[in-house]
């Protein structure tokens, strides 16, 4: 089905993408800006756990660089990981301080700009079908002992509705199981996993693309929640500023990101399930829940000697970091539109950037956080622990939350509980449905009303006191 609203028609047909839509320009710029922060591993490493194992000796250090895997043993095709790790990151793929990236993600999601068809698309430099695809060939890793096989993690799953034509984009675990075969698991329960079902319902397979390598604006727009009838190209458009350049598939009625490194062009079975997993999730624990989808690989496409992404598991930065911004940005947009003072909004790592949020507003009248607690439990299913504090606390300073916590709230009055709600599949206390109780604490003082005095130190003496130890210290 070829829909022509999905993309910009009205613009004539670049012959290539713009520069600066693709992996290594950003990759290029980024360690222009930060030479320290792109480690390039010349030592040869194996695909099963090395990958993992070296996130997670940059994340004991606190680090999160780009990290590039130049000898794959076995493999002819580098592997890059930590591209989306890390709120600097992040940041500079937006253009901003990092103090400002939540509100300017949250200012550009809104706009929608729909992407154009280019002619000549990277991503198809060299192209093979049939008995040819070969996805074992790809350097996927294993990432932790315990997983059930290799995987993509950076396989970003690009669809249409089958009903509407409305194109959608997400990331979702692939379990590698054969030259042509994947395991998918859609439990986000979002929009493909949706699509999969309406394509299901009709007995129709789900035409489907599976794109590695992309700008970190491609991964940050793929995890946004536009309106049903907007693309999710669309809001990479916005985010980018310009319109996303696109290129037909070979095989199968699409458009994928034209700069992208590997394309896997295939469908999604209608009625047939197999196993797959067990996986180190988000969560910090290994799931075996999945939705167990089956994938079957009809081409792959990829640029000259193209780049691998991996995304590390678990709970690495390079998984959680984009969901816990994303997560941010949604909810100061939905608390915004009802409440005027909206100081901070903090989705913290402990939390796997998922299931906690911690807003503080400054109240203008009664009643207003707990107004607020219903609205941040909607804005996504995962949600299921918000805290509303004042403005005077910062968010993104967890002791400080629970300070506020545990002298202004009342658990008999300041809790708000909801039992049954559509929750996380993956979460390993909600039950195998993945029905969740979701929890807010109006951690506030009542608007109005005479409180215990806070202690401040004058900003004039903390400033004296900093150059004082300054001095003392150097
Ligand atoms: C690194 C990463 C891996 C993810 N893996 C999965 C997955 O395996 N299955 C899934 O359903 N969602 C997964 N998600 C979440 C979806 O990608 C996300 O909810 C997305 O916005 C869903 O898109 P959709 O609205 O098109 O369904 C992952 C997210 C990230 C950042």
């Amino acid at each position: 089905m070829e829909t022509p609203s999905l993309v910009d028609e009205s613009r004539s047909r670049p012959l290539t993408p713009p520069t600066g839509q693709d992996l290594r320009s950003f990759v290029a710029a980024y360690e222009a800006a930060h030479p320290t922060e792109v480690v390039r591993v010349r030592e040869p490493v194996s695909v099963e756990h090395d990958v993992m194992a070296v996130v997670l000796e940059y994340e004991r250090r606190r680090r999160w660089p780009i990290v590039i895997f130049e000898r794959v043993t076995g493999h002819d095709v580098p592997v890059i990981c930590n591209v989306v790790a890390s709120r600097r990151t992040l940041a500079f793929a937006l253009g901003v301080p990092e103090a400002h990236l939540a509100a300017e993600y949250a200012r550009r999601i809104k706009d929608h700009v729909k992407p154009v068809v280019v002619a000549e698309a990277p991503c198809a430099a060299h192209v093979v079908t049939g008995d040819a695809v070969d996805l074992e060939a790809l350097p996927a890793p294993v990432y932790f002992p315990g997983d059930a096989g290799r995987y993509l993690t950076a396989g970003m799953l690009v669809a249409r509705d089958p009903e509407t034509g409305v194109e959608t984009e997400g990331y979702h675990r692939f379990q590698i199981k054969g030259r042509n075969r994947m395991g998918v698991s859609l439990h986000s329960r979002r929009r493909m996993f949706e699509y999969a079902r309406r394509a299901e319902a009709r007995g129709q397979a789900l035409p489907c693309a599976v794109v590695l390598g992309l700008h970190p604006l491609v991964s940050m727009g793929s995890l946004a929640y536009p309106p049903a009838g907007v693309g999710k190209f669309e809001v990479v458009g916005g985010l980018l500023g310009e319109p996303l350049a696109v290129a037909p598939c070979r095989t199968i009625d699409l458009h994928v990101p034209a700069s992208a490194e590997i394309v896997i062009e295939g469908e999604i079975l209608p009625g047939v399930r197999e196993p797959e997993g067990p996986f180190g999730e988000f969560t910090g624990y290994f799931s075996r829940r999945s939705t167990e989808h089956v994938f079957v690989a009809k081409a792959i496409a990829t640029r000259e000697r193209p780049w691998f992404q991996s995304i590390g598991s678990g709970r690495a930065g390079d998984h959680i970091t984009t969901l816990g911004l994303v997560r941010e940005a949604e909810i100061l947009n939905a608390v915004s539109r009802v409440v005027p003072n909206v100081a901070g909004v903090h989705v913290p790592l402990s939390g796997t950037s998922s299931f906690t949020a911690y807003v503080a507003i400054k109240q203008s009248r009664p009643g207003e956080a707990k107004h607020v607690i219903p609205i941040v439990l909607g804005v996504d299913h995962y949600l299921k622990l918000v805290i509303v504090v004042d403005d005077d606390v910062d968010v993104f300073d967890e002791s400080d939350v629970l300070w506020a916590v545990a002298t202004r709230m009342q658990a008999d009055r300041d809790l708000v509980v909801i039992s049954g709600s559509l929750g996380a599949l993956l979460d390993p206390s909600a039950d195998d449905r993945g029905l969740t109780a979701k929890l807010g604490i109006d951690a506030t003082r009542a608007f109005g009303e005479p409180f215990a005095e806070k202690l401040v130190m004058p900003a004039e003496r903390m400033a004296w006191a900093k150059s004082l130890v300054d001095r003392l210290t150097t």
